[in-house]
């Protein structure tokens, strides 16, 4: 398994970020942003139906909020300090929603004072939060969904409510003033499965039917979150058969009376625009005869490759040796022993690389500079560029 950069990038873009990174000592994250705005304009030809609402926390640098505010994206907020940035950039806050369904009933207010109007929830406590520190406002409620072992980064079991519990919610989202709006799933984030869509788009048609029928309440929306792939080594379909397949769903289940449909991308629109760039601290092998090599980069799961948890993410990793590769262990520069991206998978790299040498990390324009870690044994967080 050979990294080719052209298997990635274009050669135009890998070439401009290569020129920004020699500017720069490692470690450090250089996102092109050209790839974020083509991403974005390609996910919306593919659904033209559907509105944007970029998911912050998957890469929140005003650069990428401003981009992406003049191409007309919604916001997707999980906190009163991400909102506080987006607001910063001039974005009005008819287009932002706060998805997070964990929030303290003062952030509900601080959103509602600044004229925000859109809110998930999953759970009677929050709704009844809303109802009071943000009356009057449209309400959609999270269910869970399957797909947890299809998704490289699952978000299943603590966001969302059974189907019972959301026809509930949304019954009284009514009776406490509110607008029982919608209806919002998260199919995992990295979802593999395009099958999952279905699934949880089957669910939402019952809450749907159920709700129109016995109760008199015709929702509006659907808001079918993220989880579109990065491109990582473990390959997935593209944004186009990923739409066409869903596009599919949707219209099987709502024929012609095709609710307000919204995304939540964040993954797929910044990850492949970032390449995390970090140099070789130290290579070695644990005894005499071992035939484990040890590769020490000065990145690591504290400083923004959280997401190697578990081994979940698996980033291409390209050097500019083109040796015989070699399975490997690679760990992070941190005294925790925690601080180990690679190791069940012994991940191929050339037998000369060599200390000092750079590596370049694919697709890390998503989750690795909100996730850097401020001081962990000294270490500052991951510096970025964008160009
Ligand atoms: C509510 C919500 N929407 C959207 C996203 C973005 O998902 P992804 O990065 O898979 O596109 C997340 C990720 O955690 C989320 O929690």
């Amino acid at each position: 398994m050979k990294i080719n950069a052209t298997d990635f990038y274009s050669n135009d873009s890998f070439a401009r970020i290569k020129a920004e990174a020699a500017k720069h000592e490692t470690p450090f994250l250089v996102v092109d942003t050209s790839i974020i705005g083509k991403g974005y304009d390609e996910l919306t030809s593919a659904f033209p139906f559907a509105k944007i609402y970029y998911a912050v926390k998957a890469n929140p640098a005003p650069q990428i909020l401003s981009l992406l505010r003049d191409k007309g994206s919604n916001f997707d907020i999980a906190s009163r300090y991400e909102l506080d940035k987006v607001l910063a950039e001039g974005v009005t806050p008819d287009r932002i929603s706060y998805g997070n369904t964990i929030k303290k009933a003062r952030d509900v207010r601080y959103f509602y004072e600044k004229g925000v109007r859109l809110f998930a929830s999953d759970s009677e406590a929050d709704l009844r939060n809303i109802a009071k520190e943000a009356p009057g406002s449209r309400v959609y409620v999270r269910i869970l969904t399957e797909g947890t072992l299809t998704a490289d980064w699952p978000l299943s079991r603590k966001f969302g409510c059974q189907n019972d519990m959301a026809l509930d919610l949304l019954i009284l989202a009514r009776e406490l003033g509110l607008v029982p709006y919608g209806i919002s799933f998260h199919v995992g984030s990295q979802q593999r499965d395009i099958g999952a869509w279905d699934a949880a788009l089957g669910k939402v048609k019952l809450i749907y039917d159920r709700l129109k029928n016995e109760d008199g309440i015709t929702l509006k929306m659907i808001n079918m979150g993220g989880g579109f792939p990065g491109n990582y080594i473990v390959r997935t379909n593209d944004t186009a058969t990923y739409a066409e397949e869903i596009t599919r769903f949707l219209e099987e289940d709502f024929g012609d009376e095709m609710p307000e449909i919204i995304l939540e991308p964040g993954r797929s629109l910044v990850a492949n625009a970032g390449i995390l760039v970090s140099e070789v601290v130290l290579i070695s092998r644990k005894g005499n005869t071992s035939l484990n090599r040890w590769v020490f980069t000065d990145v690591g799961k504290f400083s923004g490759l959280i997401e190697t948890m578990d081994e979940a993410i698996k980033y291409p990793i390209y050097t500019d040796r083109s040796g015989e590769l070699e399975g490997c262990t690679i760990a992070g520069p941190t005294c925790d022993s925690a601080d180990i991206m690679y190791e069940d998978f012994k991940y191929p790299l050339p037998l000369d690389l060599q200390i000092g040498d750079r590596l370049y990390w694919f697709s890390t324009g998503a989750y690795t500079t909100s996730y850097s870690a401020i001081e962990f044994n000294g270490f500052p967080p991951l510096q970025a560029h964008y160009i």
